[in-house]
């Protein structure tokens, strides 16, 4: 596992929960991320990853993730084999997880996996040399992701610390809030929990907030969290993870971003959401200063092209 961050001491490290890092380390891979801002833009180019291949696996579908990463290694000068859909590839012949993991392994130097199951990312790191970036396992966990949502409140409020922010949505299954609350509380974010009853966040992430020495919130009442609100981090509801439809039809459409519901924000209030939306903000929004939604998909490429290079051991 050669293919990784050298500078803070991460050789043989794979990206598989945003609690392999340390809040020093974090700061230091936002650091990289905002250095590669004019060459995600296109500003700049230089080819850094250049005779680099990484494999992008995706069992499960993708625009962002799969996108943004193949971007980051073009944007660097590397090179990008994958797949998007699982049905073309030997797994339907019954081919096993670890054997595609050995494959993609002898053939790339590293390897960004999505896959429905929680804990596949980690199983794949025990099958590959190089290292495994987890793109979202299950319910399970999104770092990068995280990685990237850090980034995009560090730049727009210039702090985490003491920033109120608000995580509302499906906090049950929705992975990237998992990774985000606790890295939020590594900074000492002030955080609200809002949910529907049956879709809080789960006990475990809330204890790791606690451990932290952070007390999140709990609600249902979103127009009273929003109020002092700094960030606004809306989440969908994740259809394809209810074992019974029933249960979803009850709970979808629970909360809708629109103008009037924002109408007694704070002006610098930012709206971000992971993406896909559906119907949980509204498009109006999309043209009020709240909404940030589509920079930090952006954010996405500069904070993979820093995690590529650094993990290649090669920096700007
Ligand atoms: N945010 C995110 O993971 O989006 P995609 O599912 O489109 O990759």
């Amino acid at each position: 596992m050669s293919f990784f961050l050298i500078q803070m001491n991460f050789d043989g490290k794979d990206i598989i929960s945003i609690k392999d890092f340390s809040k020093k380390e974090i700061n230091f891979i936002l650091e990289k991320a905002k250095e590669m801002l004019p060459y995600a833009k296109g500003e700049k180019y230089k080819d850094i990853l250049k005779g680099k291949i990484l494999s992008t696996l995706f069992f499960e579908p993708s625009t962002r993730t799969r996108l943004s990463f193949e971007s980051a290694m073009n944007r660097l000068g590397g090179r990008v084999i994958g797949f998007a859909d699982p049905s073309a590839t030997s797994q339907k012949k019954g081919e096993s997880l670890a054997d595609t993991i050995r494959m993609a392994d002898s053939y790339s130097d590293a390897i960004v996996i999505r896959h429905p199951q929680e804990g596949a990312a980690r199983l794949a790191a025990e099958f590959a040399n190089s290292p495994v970036l987890n793109a979202g396992d299950g319910a399970g966990r999104h770092p990068t992701q995280c990685l990237l949502d850090l980034f995009t409140i560090q730049t727009e409020k210039k702090k985490i610390n003491k920033k109120k922010i608000v995580l509302v949505g499906d906090l049950k299954y929705g992975r990237t809030v998992h990774s985000l609350a606790y890295a939020l509380a590594l900074y000492g974010a002030n955080l609200s929990f809002v949910s529907p009853a049956n879709l809080k966040m789960p006990k475990e992430v809330n204890n790791e907030c606690k451990k932290l020495g952070v007390e999140p919130t709990h609600s249902s009442n979103l127009e009273k969290a929003i109020k002092d609100a700094d960030v606004l981090y809306v989440t969908r509801i994740q259809k394809e993870r209810f074992p019974d439809a029933e249960e979803y039809n009850k709970v979808v459409g629970s909360y809708k971003i629109d103008n009037e519901m924002l109408k007694n924000a704070k002006r610098s209030l930012i709206v971000m959401h992971p993406l896909p939306r559906v119907v949980e903000i509204d498009p109006e929004v999309d043209n009020t200063s709240h909404a940030l939604y589509f920079k930090q998909a952006f954010n996405g490429v500069p904070t993979r092209m820093a995690l590529l290079s650094l993990s290649s051991g090669v920096t700007l």
